[in-house]
């Protein structure tokens, strides 16, 4: 097809030799499927800003801090260079996260880089060779629906311990290959520690993915994955491997009433004490 001006520069630089098709053109990005010499690969181009919805940009944002403190000065004034850094930001913001889940062990497609807005990774195709279908286009089997959420919660567990919460996780994001689900989509990732938002957003991914895969194994509706593995990763025992349950006891510890009643009727009774000495010392 026509080479698309956006990837013109990286023709020109030979990162990629042909754009062969448009794969889908979103609310955020134009996907492509490309040659480079002999690999077919996948190249996102993002929309600018003013095209992108930016409803809930400052929510993903918080805690995003640039090492670059010229850059962080400029991104909080919002002059047009703070927009410019910002914007490479959120271009560069699913690089960064694809090469950390790829190297925590999550399964996302191998990037090769992000040059002029331009996101260059691995094509996820199926067993035939196709475009790998979204989850939201495929109809599983119970079993593959269970041995898949377990996989899915050990990719979220993988990613937590990276210290990522990809944000928008749903069955619109996760393609499937030949080996399982594979996760895209992530310029949107948050810091896990740095954003107060991170809880429930984690626990949005988490039941949005039960919930899918609840529709072939109900079974797993009711499991408590969020809540699991979120106070885990607080106390800090979580970890890549940890074996999940599902299981999570609600802290329905009720006080212990009695002894803090003792402690009342104890600091009653001194202060009764301490106010008879005054009495008596001003009587006397
Ligand atoms: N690496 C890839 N391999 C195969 N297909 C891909 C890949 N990346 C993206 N796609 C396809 O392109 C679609 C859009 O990609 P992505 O979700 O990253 O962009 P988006 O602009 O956020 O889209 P949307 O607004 O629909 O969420 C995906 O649903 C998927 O079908
Ligand atoms: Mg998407």
């Amino acid at each position: 097809m026509k080479t698309p001006q956006r990837i013109q520069p990286l023709i020109n630089d030979g990162l990629i030799d042909e754009v062969i098709s448009q794969l889908m053109s979103g609310k955020e990005a134009t996907v492509y499927m490309v040659r480079s010499g002999t690999n077919i690969r996948c190249a996102k181009v993002y929309k600018e800003a003013i095209k992108r919805s930016f409803k809930k940009a400052a929510q993903y944002q918080e805690g995003r801090k640039s090492r670059n403190s010229r850059r962080s000065r400029a991104m909080e004034k919002g002059s047009s260079y703070g927009r410019e850094q910002q914007e490479q930001a959120w271009q560069t913001a699913e690089v960064d996260a694809l090469y950390k889940c790829d190297e925590a062990g999550v399964r996302v497609p191998t990037p090769y880089g992000c040059f002029e807005g331009v996101l260059l990774m691995e094509l996820i195709t199926d067993a035939q060779g196709d475009v790998a279908p979204r989850l939201n286009d495929v109809i599983l089997t119970e079993a593959q629906a269970c041995r898949d959420h377990a996989t899915m919660m050990n990719y979220i567990t993988r990613m937590l311990c990276a210290g990522i919460v990809h944000g928008d996780l749903s069955e619109f994001n996760v393609l499937l290959d030949a080996q399982g689900p594979v996760i895209i989509d992530l310029p949107q990732a948050i810091d896990a520690s740095a954003n107060n938002n991170a809880k429930a957003m984690h626990a949005r991914d988490v039941n949005n993915m039960t919930r899918y895969y609840s529709q072939f194994a109900p079974q797993l509706k009711h499991t408590q994955y969020a809540k699991e593995m979120w106070h885990l990763y607080e106390k800090g025992d979580l970890l890549p491997e940890t074996e999940l349950t599902g299981l999570f006891a609600e802290d329905t510890h009720s006080a212990d009433v009695d002894s803090i009643l003792d402690e009342i009727q104890a600091a009653y009774e001194e202060e009764q004490a301490r106010r008879e000495r005054i009495n008596d010392a001003i009587d006397q």
